[in-house]
């Protein structure tokens, strides 16, 4: 099936893409750009980036690794910072 039809992507490309990426490198990230890239292609009017990301997350080895699903962290008392201190900002 079709899912880019600016740059003729079907769904077998892309879970081809994933599961190159994925066996190259166990800890990578798996961006649409990544996979536009990997098939030296790039995106051209976008219409197709809901379904090219619903065929993406229906590949078994397009996952965060488990490594990795911790980085996100909590906001911090008082916000979000640069874990700089107070003294250091620029802006004020
Ligand atoms: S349909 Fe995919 S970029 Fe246009």
């Amino acid at each position: 099936m079709i899912v880019c039809h600016c740059m003729a992507i079907t769904d077998k490309d892309i879970r081809g893409a994933v599961d190159w990426m994925r066996a190259a490198d166990p800890a990578t990230i798996i961006t649409p750009g990544k996979v536009y890239r990997a098939l030296g292609k790039r995106a051209d009017c976008g219409g197709c980036l809901s379904l090219f990301v619903d065929t993406m997350r229906a590949c078994d080895t397009v996952g965060v690794p488990e490594n990795l699903r911790s980085l996100r962290c909590a906001p911090t008392e008082g916000g979000m910072h640069e874990r700089r201190s107070e003294s250091r900002r620029v802006s004020e």
